[in-house]
């Protein structure tokens, strides 16, 4: 099936789940939104993420999407079930698949979770986890301060290593084996994060365990392109373009060629997005 994926974020973080999207099923064409008009999403009160989520979602839809990822891992814990049972083409978050892969790897069932205060507020992770496995631990942090961090490419100065430190050191002391990078953001803290927490600590990267989930979903479904690779992604956003291909290349890896700015506001007034 040639039709593109349909990925959104609250801005340019979701380009780490591009990149793994990108290593593990590289035919597939993207169409990605970043929301980068109204983020962050991560201090916002659930029903604005919710109302935020849909809207990115019907934008998406009108590029024919055969599938969505919900990139932003805020929008994910908030939104996913809300997304789910509005649309009618798959719908794959990052929450589910991160929380499976560190059941998976923990021995000693303590696991930390870091991410915005949406996400921790929303207890999506440890409700997953739980699931998975039982007699487990879970630690969880909000680290709002590394979105800005991270964007203003601070990815190992004093000042991180010294507010991941402040941030980390309770989860630490409770000998967790395993850490999920809850936030989009997050993966590009990778090395400074590992240094912090010990090299014992398995760091789980919610975006490559969600590109993983995805083509499983695709392959299930016989969804796969299997034309091989003919056009390229697609990158819209609904502000500051220009900040988006200078930074972007950082998250994803490669450098973007062209990225798109839409009104986003005309958009919203012209589309009658129904909450039903
Ligand atoms: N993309 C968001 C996430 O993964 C982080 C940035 C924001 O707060 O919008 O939670």
């Amino acid at each position: 099936m040639k039709n593109p994926i349909g990925v959104f974020d609250s801005g340019i973080g979701g380009l780490t789940v591009v990149k793994q999207l990108k290593k593990i099923i590289p035919d597939e064409h993207l169409v990605y939104f970043g929301d980068t008009a109204r983020i962050p999403y991560g201090t916002r009160s659930k029903n604005l993420i919710k109302q935020y989520a849909l809207e990115d979602a019907r934008f998406l839809l009108q590029y024919d999407i055969k599938m969505l990822v919900v990139a932003c891992n805020t929008a994910s814990s908030t939104a996913l079930p809300y997304l789910q049972e509005r649309l009618d083409i798959p719908v794959i978050g990052v929450v589910k698949p991160g929380a499976e892969a560190s059941a998976k790897v923990t021995q000693n069932k303590k696991i930390g979770v870091i991410g915005t205060a949406a996400t921790i507020n929303s207890a999506s992770y440890p409700e997953q986890i739980k699931k998975n496995i039982s007699g487990v631990q879970v630690f969880n942090q909000a680290c709002p301060l590394l979105v800005s961090l991270v964007e203003e490419g601070w990815l190992d100065t004093e000042v991180t290593r010294l507010t991941l430190l402040t941030y980390l050191d309770k989860m630490i002391k409770q000998e967790i084996d395993t850490l999920i990078l809850g936030c989009t953001h997050y993966p590009l803290l990778r090395h400074t994060i590992q240094k912090i927490v010990g090299a014992h600590v398995r760091l789980i990267d919610s975006g490559e365990e969600t590109a993983r989930a995805v083509k499983k979903m695709l392959r299930e479904k016989k969804m796969l392109n299997l034309s091989g690779r003919e056009r390229d992604d697609k990158f819209i956003v609904s502000d500051n373009a220009q900040k988006f291909k200078e930074i972007g290349s950082t998250f994803l890896g490669y450098d973007i060629d062209h990225v798109e700015q839409v009104d986003f506001e005309e958009f919203l007034q012209t589309t009658v997005i129904k909450d039903v």
